[in-house]
């Protein structure tokens, strides 16, 4: 939409003009011996019909390059909010109970407001129904004042999912509010969620970035540590899409930190390899390729993509996690039928991790490849026509693959499957 609306000059050529002129009608005109000029003519319009959406590529592609601000709507997409017309701060306009979510801002060091959504597990408010009721409803300055908040913090058997979103919409848009209901399901008591729009999102303050959206990250990790008191053994991680980058970006950020730092678990589902690889056979909204038609040119795609300014580097950062860690439990799910990102992506992370973990030296030793492929194989354990999921203990954690038949990119989410896994990453257990 951005790209139509804003990369395309006033008074372009619309190929939806000409009229479309096919070989047969070509082969007509000559063979009846038509004049030069109408020969020459047609073969100037069959030029046009393709050369100008060639011409429009180029021009959007040398437009991304050129302007990061561009870039950055392409990749973050934080303009379509898809919840236009409904009020962020009535989140029964997306099927919550009275209060059930809290709004509130969490503010970042360098100044930004992140909108936030805590969102209260369904045991828990109707247990505490009519006080609930009586508060006030919508934003509130003070979240830590509401009894939502209490009934977070003074539960010594709360957990909490960080949740970080993908890209485009804002917490509230499509599957999402689904997903938070689906979440809580597994434990309606105890288990909380948080989540929030990234600079530059919904009402959040700010313009997106990839350093930005870290921070952002970063201190809503430390809001739920410091303020609400949760320690991160009592904590997930879980990202979709763009969100398990961010997901795998920040418990990154603080193994560096801290190496001792160990969530109940980081669960990520439609996860990829990093933005250069998701950009050869990414359209934006399903329709517009980036860099797909260019991937097959080696240097061409190579120029392009050492101009991305976002590059969301999930294989280095996981494998910096399995390295650095002394203790992790990572999942990754996604569906094969996944039209965004496909499912190899995240095939090509779990053989990457497990090479870390293992030392295997997959990448220079066939030998080596082949048997890590086999053992894949032998260890998955059939759902049937749900998929399958794959355990890999190591000596520091164990690593899980869960591989959905169906899920799309955005319904997984909210599917049952995304509800197991962060059920298991909280208890511990296993799958077997
Ligand atoms: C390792 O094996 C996988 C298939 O199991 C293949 O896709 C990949 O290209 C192989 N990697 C190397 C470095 O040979």
């Amino acid at each position: 939409m951005f790209l139509t609306a804003s990369a395309q000059p006033k008074g372009s050529f619309d190929p939806a003009d000409l009229h479309p002129v096919s070989p047969i009608t070509l082969l007509l005109l000559t063979s009846t011996n038509m004049k030069l000029t109408a020969l020459r003519s047609t073969i100037t319009a069959v030029c046009l019909t393709i050369g100008t959406p060639v011409l429009l590529y180029f021009g959007i592609l040398g437009a991304l390059t050129a302007r990061p601000s561009f870039q950055a709507h392409a990749i973050y997409l934080h303009k379509v909010t898809l919840t236009w017309f409904k009020d962020l701060n009535v989140p029964e306009q997306f099927g919550f109970a009275y209060n059930q979510v809290k709004p509130f801002y969490v503010p970042t060091p360098d100044g930004e407001r992140l909108h936030s959504w805590h969102i209260l597990p369904l045991r828990a408010y109707i247990d505490n129904q009519p006080e609930l009721l009586a508060q006030g409803s919508g934003l509130v300055d003070s979240f830590e004042e509401t009894l939502n908040f209490k009934l977070l913090k003074n539960n010594p058997n709360a957990r909490l999912v960080l949740y970080f979103h993908g890209t485009s919409g804002t917490i509230a848009s499509g599957w999402r509010p689904d997903s938070y209901r689906s979440i809580y399901a597994a434990d309606p008591i105890n288990t909380h969620i948080l989540a929030f729009d990234y600079r530059g999102y919904g009402k959040s303050s700010g313009e997106p970035s990839e350093g930005g959206i870290i921070q952002d990250a970063l201190t809503i990790a430390a809001w739920a540590m410091e303020v609400a008191g949760i320690p991160p053994e009592r904590i997930v991680i879980y990202g979709q899409s763009l969100g398990s980058a961010v997901s795998i970006a920040l418990v990154n950020e603080l193994v560096k930190r801290e190496q001792k730092t160990h969530f109940a678990g980081l669960v990520v589902t439609a996860t990829f390899s990093d933005v250069a690889q998701l950009a050869a056979t990414y359209r934006i909204g399903g329709v517009i390729p980036v860099l797909s038609p260019v991937a097959k040119v080696g240097p061409l795609f190579k120029y392009f993509t050492s101009r991305l300014t976002s590059t969301w580097d999930n294989q280095k950062r996981l494998g910096e996690i399995i390295e650095l860690a002394e203790q992790f439990d990572i999942t990754l799910l996604h569906a094969e039928d996944d039209p965004i990102i496909p499912i190899g992506h995240s095939h090509r992370l779990f053989r990457h991790l497990i090479n870390i973990a293992e030392e295997a030296e997959i990448y220079s030793d066939v030998d080596a490849n082949e048997s890590l492929a086999e053992r894949l194989k032998t260890r998955q354990d059939s759902w049937g026509k749900g998929g399958s999921v794959l355990e890999w203990p190591t000596s520091k954690g164990t690593m899980r693959f869960v591989t959905l038949k169906y899920g799309a990119h955005d319904e997984i989410m909210s599917y049952t499957a995304t509800s197991i896994a962060i059920s298991k990453a909280f208890g511990s257990a296993s799958y077997f």
